[in-house]
């Protein structure tokens, strides 16, 4: 057997795990500032809700999907992204009740059969957040603000994202434009590649996210949506930009953003990051006002975005910020021989009680040994029981900074060190 993770995982050893925490609660206290509820839903949902939802002629549903078959024949996927089952139970338990809106927000792992590489692996982690049930501008940018600062609220710097937004018109007016990418796409067979060439027939806007350099030249000049956007997703393009500039957030506007997935209506955005090489899409997302109709339920509009974890973590680290550096302990406590064990223990615990976190030796070392691991720990200070103390009723106290050191009755000592901790 190979005691290896399955390629394309990886463990969220301490520092990582914690990171993730970390990043998860703050996303919890911002995304509830936003009027957004917790929701969980299950980690693989029937096949034909991804195939359906996605779009059956996305990477996504064509090539990347972990599917099996349940012990009753059964197709079931594990769910690559968070949007088709978050819709999917808001139509199952009716969320969306005709002109309610529904705030949605969710953290967890998504699968995706990819070729790892940085930034990129088949289990991610994303956090993300849909917005049932409004179809104005205003929530469009709403959604794309909240991305945003939830990115400078972790501490990652303006200057070091971009965000690119694009609009893709809706079935009036995306149809027609699909029809001109194709022509495009075969009056330029000769210098695409053999995929881009097929998707003139399946998926013509997939072109714009091939990653061959030539198929990328010749995409560049082909027809842009924004020449081609009906008057009514004219006009909540222009709304929605509006409200951005209002709210001071800056944005480059990106014709060939199309992003992945085939729900799409209208607004999408991305935020991409410095330091990241190719895999740089932080964050995404976008308005899919058919997704709810697409999967058999009543029209309602709707948006959202998510952003991954692992690119988060790496834009961080480039812009050198540790999410997950751990905080060091608080207080060590010492035993000074065997006979004040009991003692140490029993102080460890009333300061734990106390909500100081206290580490000790289970393992009998001697105390210099002791010293050694509570500097390995990081402990701010250090608690010593010895034989002397104990008979006094009384421990040291020292400070691992200023190296200061006093004595301290056994009954005063949690507070005592809650104060020199602050
Ligand atoms: P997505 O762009 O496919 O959108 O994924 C969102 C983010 O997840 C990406 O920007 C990226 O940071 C991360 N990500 C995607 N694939 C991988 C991977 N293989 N490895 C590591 N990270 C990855 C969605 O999933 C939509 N559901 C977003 C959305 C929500 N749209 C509307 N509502």
């Amino acid at each position: 057997m190979e005691l290896r993770a399955p390629k394309g995982t990886v463990d969220m050893l301490p520092e990582t795990a914690r990171a993730w925490e970390r990043l998860s609660a703050a996303a919890q206290a911002l995304f509830e500032r936003y009027g957004y509820e917790p929701i969980y839903t299950p980690l693989f949902e029937h096949t034909e809700l991804f195939a359906r939802g996605i779009g059956e002629a996305t990477d996504i549903v064509s090539k990347e999907m972990y599917t099996f078959e349940d012990r009753s024949g059964r197709s079931l996927t594990l769910r690559p992204e968070g949007t088709a089952g978050v819709v999917r139970a808001a139509v199952e338990h009716a969320l969306v009740p005709h002109g309610a809106v529904a705030k949605l927000y969710y953290a967890g792992p998504m699968f995706r059969y990819e070729r790892p590489q940085k930034g990129r692996m088949r289990q991610f982690w994303q956090i993300g957040v849909e917005l049932l049930g409004a179809g104005e501008p205003s929530a469009d940018a709403e959604v794309i603000a909240l991305l945003v600062r939830y990115f400078e609220m972790l501490g990652l710097p303006r200057d070091r994202m971009r965000l690119l937004v694009n609009s893709m018109g809706d079935e009036a007016c995306r149809p027609a434009y699909r029809d001109s990418v194709a022509a495009y796409i075969r009056a330029h067979e000769a210098a695409l590649c053999d995929e881009c060439r097929r998707r003139a027939d399946t998926n013509p806007l997939r072109a714009f996210d091939c990653k061959n350099e030539g198929c990328q030249r010749v995409m560049a000049e082909a027809p842009r949506i924004s020449e081609a956007l009906c008057d009514d997703c004219r006009a909540h393009y222009e709304a929605v930009k509006q409200h951005l500039d209002a709210l001071g957030i800056a944005y480059e506007e990106e014709p060939r953003l199309v992003r992945g997935l085939d729900y799409y209506t209208r607004t999408v955005f991305e935020v991409q990051a410095e330091g990241l090489g190719a895999q740089n899409a932080i964050g995404g997302g976008g308005r899919y006002d058919g997704l709810f109709s697409t999967l058999g339920g009543p029209a309602t509009p709707g948006l959202g975005f998510a952003l991954g974890f692992e690119r988060t973590l790496l834009a961080l680290k480039a812009a050198g910020i540790e999410p997950g550096a751990g905080e060091g302990v608080a207080a060590y406590i010492a035993a000074v021989d065997e006979s004040v064990r009991e003692a140490a223990f029993s102080l460890a615990m009333a300061l734990r009680d106390a909500g100081v976190a206290a580490e000790l030796d289970h393992r009998g070392r001697s105390l210099k040994a002791q010293f050694k691991h509570a500097d390995k720990l990081g402990a701010r200070v250090a608690v010593v029981v010895g034989p002397d103390e104990l008979a006094a009723g009384e421990a040291t106290v020292r400070d691992m900074v200023t190296k200061d050191e006093r004595r301290v009755a056994l009954a005063d000592v949690p507070a005592h060190v809650a104060a020199l901790i602050g």
